[in-house]
């Protein structure tokens, strides 16, 4: 975590008010400030499949109604936060057009895409469309390179609202750390340029312009920007925020064990890299295809949100069986994934085949000594026998072993009542206290245990209302870490720095402090009325509120 911070921050030594935005050269388009959901048509439909009848077919099965879950809720794979319905290779036509615009293959996409894209966003959901920094994609269709403009703003008029972009086929000058972050800067400024060109000209040719409807086009229009060109020594995870927003770390994933945990092993590693707006990629989830086994499958799931991984689904949806979905669908592990701190879990331990990835999760009551929330990931990475595991204080980075935990299992849905993980026998819902570290008896090879630990009260004052008059009463009740009155809030640590994200997690203001105080955020676009997540990062660690201003 510190390493994370030391990268993303310019501490402002000696400065006593500064404002840098987050990673002062990032991209920081606003998107992506949790890992994006959805689907992508390649791990199962490839090259040969991809067509107007199979996304629409995928849209529908997002949107269908299952039966009611465990918690008795009927939902979709939408309403759990699936989202995006990316178009993976094989979609152009063979050529570009007249005026070097690209276009689609319209025996795959009869209706063509404004069609598609619209049709798509009358579903709720979003689309996304894939190209390539070389001269041709992978599977040899037209590719962007010399056309970055031309694709990026045919992309934002088509109505897209994610693009890969991949790797085959570029110029030898370019296959370099140096020349990707070249090739991806271009089009992340071209998917900039385009949003601005477009979003100015509905502007213009709109007489009954109002800021509401400024709003709500910002929210439709723009561009989620995924970079593919699978890492290894082209190190994405070192520039992929000064250009995009999430960057392959590894070559193509299959539906093997193997292949899942190499691309994993490779990318949890990475994890000093990844925060909202930019993340570690370890490819499309495979969940679902071929022959992986249902323990496999939920290890993937596991895996993949215990890092902060994008979720993107590869599977044939509309014909999914019921335990593909009961695995896709689990909203206590997909909020692991999507926790608004947007650390990336990092290996804990590792005792032989046995190891323990441990992700902070986002702590909304300020006491940070006493209040913490983690989830915990038990692996047996064994390919050939079950084995025992256990989790540690130590692998928690807490010394005090006289604090105690509730511990709740992600797959199971109850709080745990003995120091057992796997405890069949407890009933659901019972809060009970664990002071001892875990043990589980028996994980199966290649299996996954995945939990829930909280300590103190860490959500005990989700949302608070400020008023300018009665800001000591609202000091008292937020503690001393983080206190505000009115447009101000009291630093009470040097050397943090202060974020402010409106409720779509969009970051609207920061403050960088060098030495406790009270700044202001007002003149900011902040503090007109309405709920904010404030987050203060301290060298410490991060601590955050939701705060519901009032006018
Ligand atoms: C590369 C990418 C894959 C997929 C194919 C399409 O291999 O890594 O994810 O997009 O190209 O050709």
């Amino acid at each position: 975590m510190v390493k994370k911070w030391g990268r993303k921050f310019l501490w402002a030594a000696g400065t006593v008010m500064l404002l840098v935005p987050v990673g002062a050269f990032a991209l920081n388009n606003g998107y992506a400030r949790t890992p994006p959901m959805g689907f992508s048509t390649w791990n199962y439909f490839g090259c040969n499949g991809i067509n107007e009848a199979n996304v629409m077919a995928v849209a529908q099965s997002m949107v269908q109604i299952h039966a009611p879950n465990w918690e008795g809720k009927q939902i979709s794979l939408q309403s759990v936060g699936y989202k995006f319905i990316n178009l993976d290779d094989c979609w152009p036509a063979t050529s570009r057009l007249a005026d070097s615009a690209p276009t689609w293959n319209t025996t795959k996409f009869s209706h063509g895409f404004p069609w598609l894209t619209d049709t798509i966003h009358k579903m709720g959901l979003k689309i996304g469309i894939y190209s390539c920094c070389g001269t041709a994609t992978c599977a040899g269709y037209i590719g962007s390179y010399g056309y970055e403009k031309k694709d990026a703003l045919t992309y934002v008029q088509w109505g897209f609202d994610y693009l890969k972009e991949d790797w085959c086929n570029v110029p030898s000058q370019y296959n370099n750390a140096a020349g990707s972050a070249t090739l991806y800067s271009r089009m992340g400024h071209a998917l900039a340029h385009a949003d601005s060109i477009y979003y100015l000209d509905s502007l213009k040719a709109d007489s009954n312009w109002t800021t509401a409807k400024a709003d709500s086009m910002r929210k439709v229009h723009g561009i989620t920007f995924s970079l593919c060109n699978w890492g290894g020594s082209l190190t994405p995870w070192l520039y992929g925020d000064t250009c995009g927003n999430l960057w392959r770390t590894t070559g193509d994933i299959n539906a093997s064990w193997s292949s899942i945990y190499g691309n994993w092993t490779t990318t949890i590693a990475l994890y000093s890299y990844a925060g909202p707006g930019g993340w570690n990629d370890p490819d499309m989830l495979e969940i679902g295809n071929g022959s992986l086994t249902n323990t496999v499958n939920q290890s993937h799931m596991d895996l993949w949100c215990i890092c902060a991984a994008p979720l993107l689904m590869g599977n044939n949806t509309p014909a999914m069986s019921a335990a593909t979905f009961t695995i896709l669908s689990n909203r206590e592990v997909i909020a692991v994934d999507q926790d608004s701190l947007g650390l990336q879990g990092h290996k804990a331990r590792t005792t032989g085949n046995i190891q323990v990835i441990v992700k902070p999760l986002l702590v909304h009551n300020p006491d940070t000594v006493n209040n913490k929330k983690f989830a915990v990931v038990i692996l047996n990475a064994s390919t050939s026998a079950a084995a025992a595991g256990s989790i540690k204080w130590s692998d928690l980075g807490i010394t005090d072993t006289s604090k105690q935990f509730r511990v709740r299992n992600l797959w199971l849905h109850r709080w745990l009542k003995s120091r057992s993980i796997i405890d069949t026998a407890t009933p659901p819902d019972t809060m009970e206290t664990v002071s001892e570290s875990l043990y589980v008896a028996s994980i199966p090879l290649e299996g996954t245990v995945h939990v829930l630990m909280e300590m103190g009260n860490p959500d005990s004052i989700p949302v608070t209302s400020v008023r300018p008059e009665d800001y000591e009463r609202v000091a008292a009740q937020l503690g001393n870490r983080m206190t505000i009155r009115g447009n101000e809030v009291f630093i009470p640590v040097g050397l943090s720095k202060l974020q402010v994200f409106d409720m779509k997690g969009r970051e609207i203001a920061s403050v960088s402090a060098s030495q406790p105080g009270w700044y202001s955020f007002s003149g900011r676009g902040v503090v007109h009325g309405g709920t904010y997540l404030i987050r203060l990062n301290t060298p410490a660690g991060a601590i955050s509120r939701v705060v519901a201003f009032v006018k």
